[in-house]
């Protein structure tokens, strides 16, 4: 096998960690909240470019089944942006072709944010783009609740393709790329079983400073990257 055999210059799949808000609005005087809302402009601006370098699948991690670990009030905070953001940016996710799917525990949320995500899921269904949003998401529980799933369809004995199927991500790519941001280096439960071969990035810029040209960086980073997948 060539060395070169699975290098793909373009990944079909990103995951972003969006991470740093807090830090960002501290570091300027400003409650944990400011951090958040500017991280998600930061978010439309990596969404746009990410979409327009062809990537076909984008994942952002929102909300992880830690952050419950957070004051209510930021807790809160966050969870009245996704709502403002879902309503606000329904026509931008059309004119974008991109399709908005939630992977994630969606029971704790509030009736009001839960009709919501189902009204966007299901008015951008039939777009190519595929915007992945982890919220409420855990990659332990994410795992545990698919064997459990398959136990209870009667399987006694489960194979690697049995746990793909039963995954959020279920006929997804796995990421070829993990970006995260704000100098962190760890996945802090995010896409356990889908991250075995990712490549991972790293930088130091908090999420609200991530700019298009950020994201040419870790697409030009992947770009020379030689995935091996064990082979010589
Ligand atoms: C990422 O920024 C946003 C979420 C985890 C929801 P943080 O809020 O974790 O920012 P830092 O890490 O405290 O700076
Ligand atoms: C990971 O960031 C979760 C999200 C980005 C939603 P955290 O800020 O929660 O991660 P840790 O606590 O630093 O590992
Ligand atoms: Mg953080």
């Amino acid at each position: 096998m060539s060395e070169n055999v699975n290098q793909q210059s373009l990944p079909s799949h990103i995951a972003y960690i969006m991470d740093g808000n807090g830090r960002w609005a501290i570091s300027r005087g400003l409650p944990r909240a400011a951090g958040h809302r500017a991280g998600v402009s930061a978010f439309k601006r990596v969404l746009s470019r990410t979409v327009e370098r062809g990537v076909g699948v984008i994942t952002f991690y929102v909300f992880s089944t830690e952050n419950w670990k957070r004051p209510r009030h930021e807790v809160m905070a966050l969870m009245g942006l996704l709502y403002e953001y879902l309503e606000r940016e329904k026509e931008e996710l059309m004119k974008m072709r991109v399709r908005f799917h939630v992977m994630g525990d969606l029971a704790p949320l509030s009736r009001r944010l839960k009709r919501k995500i189902l009204e966007v899921e299901n008015y951008t269904s039939g777009n190519p783009y595929l915007l992945n949003f982890a919220l409420n998401y855990g990659g332990r529980d994410e795992i545990v609740a698919a064997v459990n799933r398959l136990i209870s369809e009667g399987k006694t004995e489960v194979t690697k393709e049995d746990i793909d199927s039963a995954l959020y991500t279920a006929g997804c790519p796995d990421p070829d790329l993990v970006v995260r941001t704000s100098g962190e280096l760890r996945l802090s439960n995010f896409l356990t079983w889908q991250t075995a071969y990712s490549e991972l990035y790293f930088t130091n810029t908090l999420w609200p400073d991530m700019t298009a040209a950020d994201v040419d960086l870790a697409i030009d980073a992947y770009s020379k990257r030689k995935r091996r997948f064990g082979g010589a």
